[in-house]
């Protein structure tokens, strides 16, 4: 898979889904379905936007024992998405584990991501909370380095540390990276954010867009500039 634009399907219904998807008649974009809408609606919603030909990156972030996790993802690969992910905190044993679960007897297998360190999660959190001492640069670099070592394919990680994760990880090692916005559009609640053109010369892999494509008047086009911007 090359460089592409991955529309967050963050709709809490299968109806406002299937609405938002009925104004995409000659492209199907790649999508994303996260916790609130796989929680929703179940395994079904994964199954019909399949069969309505878009990719799929089927974003539920799994964290549990290696044993659970391996279980859990083999039942995932059982539903043909292309993007699994999962919290690289979980560690290199729950991420290998992860991998064997999710490889097929034929040995294909979707692609898998870790989450490093979420986006909510400053250094002052870190430490008081999570006792973690160190720069969270270190942190985030040392769990993509941990995905690789574990068999994975990459991790999500804001566009501006794509370049680094590249440099540490490999060229080939994919970045999917959320916060995007256009130049002129609302940044809403996100922290740090990038356009899809910015996203595209910091070298990012994926780009995650929801509200700039969700959100505009006119979804169709919005998602054909993100498309323009970041693939060319
Ligand atoms: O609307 P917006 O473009 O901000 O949506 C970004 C999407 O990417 C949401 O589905 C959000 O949950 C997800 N995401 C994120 N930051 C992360 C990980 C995931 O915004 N670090």
């Amino acid at each position: 898979m090359g460089k592409d634009v991955i529309i967050a399907l963050d709709f809490s219904s299968a109806e406002e889904v299937y609405s938002f998807l009925d104004k995409f008649q000659d492209v199907k974009p790649f999508v994303k379905i996260g916790m609130e809408l796989f929680y929703a609606e179940g395994p079904s919603i994964v199954r019909e936007i399949k069969k309505r030909g878009h990719k799929i990156f089927l974003d539920l972030k799994l964290h549990d024992i290696p044993n659970t996790v391996k279980k859990a993802m083999s039942v995932l690969s059982r539903l043909d998405v292309d993007i699994c992910n999962l919290h690289a905190a979980g560690s290199v044993p729950m991420m290998k584990a992860a991998v064997e679960g999710l490889t097929r007897e034929d040995g294909s297998r979707p692609l898998l991501i870790a989450v490093t360190l979420l986006t909510s999660i400053d250094s002052e959190i870190m430490e008081r909370d999570v006792l973690i001492e160190k720069p969270i640069d270190s942190v985030i670099m040392q769990y993509a380095e941990n995905a690789r070592k574990a068999g994975l394919d990459g991790v999500v990680c804001s566009a501006l540390e794509a370049g680094k994760v590249h440099s540490v990880c490999g060229e080939s090692f994919l970045t999917v990276t959320p916060g995007i916005r256009f130049a002129d559009g609302d940044v809403g609640d996100q922290k740090r954010v990038m356009t899809p053109a910015g996203a595209r010369a910091a070298g990012a892999d994926y780009i995650v867009v929801g509200r700039a494509v969700t959100a505009s008047e006119d979804p169709v086009a919005a998602y054909k500039r993100c498309v323009s911007e970041f693939v060319g």
